[in-house]
């Protein structure tokens, strides 16, 4: 047997034994590279008579594709066993139990605010938005609320920039002009957001949340206002009977204006609403002042409605009997895991709001 022949043997056993890529890699140098057996033997060539170098040749080429067949076999079985070991590695057993992991909670706020939308959409609101940065003229001028009125010190109004006229908006009123400017009449929207005010204790935040309601018809009155808060109360306490009571009040873009208390009791360190004989107030509202609708291009000898302004975080601590408000806004993860909601309890008025 010639040393071509041997050697050819020799590389036959490698390729099969070989287990991964890389050494195939060195085979393949060592077979067919520059230096390689194949190169070497054609090499020898020039040594040969003519008749010689036919058969030679013929006989190296036919080694090398054997190799080279060989070769290719064996890169194809080795990529094919490193797809099915890596698969292996990879399974999942899904009999396994599941593991424990801990998902976000939507914060109470946001939670109230889905709940009230969700209440208000059932009797035909829509919902808007405003900016959080108002300026002076939406926030106060347009709602009938003029330069020097002790309404705005009231407000304790944070001011971005005086000569702007850029503030926080200090309540979720200036969307009512801001819809009512985009729109033509009817309106029956609700609008809820951040507000700000400079002021800070066990019940009040600089920052806050308000949720603003307006509607505006051809024949709206007091009546429609009272039979709205009055549905909505129940709906979002959940009950069916409710202690409410209009307090007289003055807000400059109402007319008449009227804050609205309800009725509520302590029963074992517990607060129980709709009975008893305290009030809370919840609410500001009242008919939108003519100046009002004028400033937002409708007309009050055609149109008229009412509006109202609910405190969010409020409602939300007494619903879910959450004591101090700044600790709404502290984000306190310990804090929001006790009191926070499930993501996947989104309100709904017919299985109930907050199962
Ligand atoms: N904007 C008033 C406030 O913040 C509430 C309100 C809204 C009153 C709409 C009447 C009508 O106190």
């Amino acid at each position: 047997m010639s040393e071509f022949e041997k050697k050819k043997i020799i590389f036959i056993e490698k390729i099969k034994n070989s287990k991964n890529l890389p050494e195939l890699t060195i085979i393949n140098s060592e077979i067919f590279g520059k230096n390689g057996i194949i190169n070497s033997e054609f090499k020898k060539l020039g040594s040969l008579s003519s008749d010689e170098r036919k058969n030679f040749a013929a006989n190296i080429n036919k080694v090398k594709q054997e190799l080279l067949e060989l070769y290719k076999i064996k890169v194809n079985d080795v990529q094919d066993k490193e797809i099915i070991d890596k698969i292996a590695k990879e399974k999942v057993d899904i009999t396994l139990p599941e593991k424990e992991f801990n998902i976000g909670k939507i914060h109470p706020v946001s939670q109230v605010i889905d709940e009230i939308s969700c209440i208000f959409s059932e009797i035909g609101f829509t919902v808007e938005e405003g900016p959080d940065v108002e300026n002076e003229y939406y926030n106060f001028t347009a709602l009938n609320t003029p330069e020097n009125h002790p309404a705005k010190d009231m407000h304790d109004t944070f001011y971005i920039d005086k000569d702007l006229k850029t503030l926080l908006r200090t309540h979720t009123s200036p969307v009512q002009v801001r819809t009512m400017l985009k729109g033509k009449p009817p309106f029956k929207i609700i609008a809820p957001g951040r507000t700000y005010r400079s002021d800070s204790d066990q019940t009040h935040t600089p920052m806050f949340h308000q949720l603003e309601g307006l509607h505006i018809d051809k024949n709206i009155n007091m009546g429609h206002l009272k039979g709205c808060l009055n549905y909505f109360i129940k709906e979002f306490f959940e009950i069916k009977k409710i202690k409410m009571r209009f307090r007289p009040s003055h807000f400059p873009f109402t007319e008449p204006s009227a804050e609205v208390d309800i009725g509520y009791r302590i029963e074992n360190n517990k607060i129980i609403i709709g009975e008893g004989d305290k009030w809370l107030e919840v609410l500001g509202c009242g008919m939108v002042h003519p100046n009002v609708l004028k400033n937002s291009k409708v007309n009050p000898n055609n149109f008229q409605g009412f509006a109202f302004g609910i405190g969010i975080d409020r409602l939300a601590m007494l619903k879910y009997g959450i004591n101090d408000l700044r600790s709404f806004f502290e984000c306190d993860y310990r804090w929001l895991k006790y009191y926070g909601f499930d993501p996947l309890d989104v309100p709904t008025n017919y299985r109930g709001l907050s199962r």
